[in-house]
């Protein structure tokens, strides 16, 4: 399957940070990109990043996400934005769960859950992370947690379930410089497509991605794997170059 190599920015950029940013990407992606590439930037952004993409013909194929989604369709939620809020900047994927958001800011399986329901309701691509941390590895309870936090997203989302990206991101790999080795996260992503196959016939074509440190360096051996569908890059994807060599490791 198409492989999908997504950066995921975080809290970071600036008007001139991003277009500088932007800028190189475009001036170093093939005509034909071998994979879909997409960037989750900070939403205050998405309107700089439409007008650059519409006005620069080699981004036109990056695809646009977001970072986060609320589980709430609209009204009194400050501080929130909605799906159909991310519509209008033409939106193709939305991060949900990720490990920042569970840690900091009390994510549970459920709203996770209802956000994939949000995003998927408007056609917008929910890319959920799951994911464990340090000490429940060293505890062997590696597959149980990833297991049950896409149940909870698999239980309220039914046969939509096909239309996610999973990504399995271990916490203690996020932003460390320690990656799983690549049978290790091949391992975790066999028992979720195994999960998914008890749940939809369409299990094979759900892209099933791995986030945790992945560099230039590293990016070949992980997306060579049965079950990684390419790469959630957090740190590598604020360097054109290092995102650009993921993205050519993914053809
Ligand atoms: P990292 O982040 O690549 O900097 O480890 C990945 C992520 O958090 O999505």
């Amino acid at each position: 399957m198409t492989k999908l190599i997504a950066g995921n920015w975080k809290m970071n950029g600036s008007l001139t940070a991003n277009e500088a940013l932007l800028r190189a990407l475009a001036s170093g992606l093939p005509q034909a990109l071998p994979c879909d590439v997409a960037v989750c930037i900070p939403a205050p952004y998405f309107a700089q990043f439409q007008a650059l993409a519409a006005a620069t013909p080699a981004l036109a194929a990056v695809a646009l996400g977001a970072q986060d989604i609320s589980s709430q369709p609209a009204g009194a939620f400050t501080g929130e934005v909605s799906a159909t809020m991310l519509k209008d900047f033409a939106c193709r994927y939305a991060i949900v769960g990720h490990s920042e958001r569970r840690q900091y800011h009390g994510e549970t399986d459920a709203l996770v859950a209802a956000k994939a329901q949000q995003a998927l309701a408007v056609g917008i691509t929910p890319i959920v992370c799951v994911g464990e941390t340090l000490a429940e590895r060293e505890a062997g309870q590696t597959t149980e947690v990833v297991k049950r936090q896409l149940a909870a997203v698999i239980q309220a989302n039914g046969h939509c379930i096909s239309e996610i990206v999973l990504a399995y991101e271990p916490v203690w790999a996020i932003g460390t410089g320690k990656t799983a080795s690549p049978e290790e996260a091949q391992t975790v992503h066999a028992v979720l497509r195994a999960q998914l196959a008890a749940a939809t016939a369409h299990a094979s074509r759900v892209k099933i991605i791995y986030g945790g440190s992945m560099n230039a360096a590293n990016a070949a051996s992980l997306l060579a794997q049965p079950d990684i569908d390419g790469g959630l890059i957090g740190g590598a994807a604020l360097k054109a170059a290092d995102f650009l060599s993921i993205i050519s490791a993914a053809s």
